[in-house]
């Protein structure tokens, strides 16, 4: 259990700090009205001047993207073809974890992977409506997504904070040296050039420090690069929390589930037990939209598809 004192007041807040290992457990289902609980969530952000979102991977699902099903058959078929549709060739997530024969296979499924599911997704709407019902206040994103739809719906680079790495960047494999490089150009080079699932050698991507191989600047294992872009992000985040956390502050958590619960799920529940002045807007569909029963009314899970509740918040704030 979290205390309810508020001792952490005017401390400064770190990304470290913040994280958080341990789940509330007194989770309740709201038994109001969706209707009200909508009202609740548009009143919670009327009255904030500092916002704090939390986006996973949700956000970008109910904005429209997609995944696997027809969606990955009309564009990675190629590679169902040549790898068999077995347990990898389901999903662009589990193609990711092919065991490749080679390096030229290897980015010839991730240059398309990468373009698809970053670069070239647009699922934007939903991302602007959102960000529409924050006009005139202070504004913060923390994601694990790592599509950039934020990004593209018009949120400044210097308001987010993505902790998990970018579809966009490539890194030292090994984790050598700390520096990431945008790889999109060469990811169409790549797309363009591809035959039977593979790359020409030549274009296969080195390490200029080490010489080794290249990976996905994503946190998958032990090797992720947090560059100093990531590090200034993360500076950036712990100084407007350490701002917002004695103002009237409301945090946005939109489809975040109990993969990565750690990072966003977690630390918003631990915030918010120790912030009286701070509320809790938890987007989610089923269980996910569960919230601490100690918040009482300082917490609103709202149990629905976020195409909707969103859109609905967000006529209800300018209403
Ligand atoms: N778009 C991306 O960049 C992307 C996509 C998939 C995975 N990832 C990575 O995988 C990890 C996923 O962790 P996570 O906790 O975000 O994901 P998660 O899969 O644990 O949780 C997703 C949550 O979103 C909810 N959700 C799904 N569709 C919804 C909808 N239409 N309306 C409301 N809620 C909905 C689900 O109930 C679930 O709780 C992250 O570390 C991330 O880096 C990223
Ligand atoms: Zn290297």
């Amino acid at each position: 259990m979290f205390s309810k004192n508020s001792t952490n007041k005017s401390t400064k807040i770190s990304f470290n700090t913040f994280l958080s290992g341990a789940p509330a457990r007194d989770y309740i289902m709201q038994d109001t009205h969706y209707d009200e609980q909508i009202a609740q969530a548009a009143n919670m952000i009327r009255n904030a001047d500092h916002v704090l979102l939390g986006a996973g991977a949700g956000m970008s699902t109910a904005a429209g993207a997609q995944y696997g099903g027809k969606f990955f058959e009309e564009h990675f078929g190629e590679f169902q073809r040549i790898y068999g549709k077995g347990p990898h060739m389901q999903d662009m997530y589990s193609a990711g974890f092919y065991p490749f024969p080679d390096q030229e296979s290897k980015w010839g499924l991730w240059s398309r992977l990468a373009l698809t599911a970053g670069a070239d997704l647009d699922v934007t709407p939903l991302h602007r409506t959102l960000l529409s019902a924050f006009e005139g206040k202070k504004l913060f994103l923390l994601s694990t997504n790592v599509d950039h739809q934020f990004e593209k719906a018009g949120l400044s680079t210097e308001q987010i904070f993505a902790t998990q790495g970018s579809y966009n960047l490539i890194q030292c494999k090994h984790g050598y040296h700390p520096k990431t490089y945008n790889a999109v150009e060469r990811f169409r080079e790549m797309d363009a050039a591809r035959r039977n699932g593979r790359i020409p050698s030549e274009m296969v991507p080195k390490c200029p420090v080490c010489g080794g191989n290249m990976a996905m600047n994503l946190r998958v294992d032990d090797h992720f690069v947090e560059d100093a872009a990531w590090h200034e992000a993360g500076r950036r985040f712990g100084a407007f929390l350490s701002e917002a956390q004695d103002k009237k502050l409301v945090l946005v958590e939109l489809g975040v589930g109990f993969n990565t619960p750690t990072i966003i799920r977690f630390p918003f529940e631990k915030l918010s037990q120790e912030h009286e002045n701070i509320n809790l807007i938890r987007l989610n569909v089923g269980s996910g939209a569960a919230v601490p029963a100690s918040l009482g009314k300082r917490a609103v899970g709202i149990d629905a598809d976020m195409a909707k509740s969103i859109a609905d918040i967000v006529s209800s704030v300018r209403r």
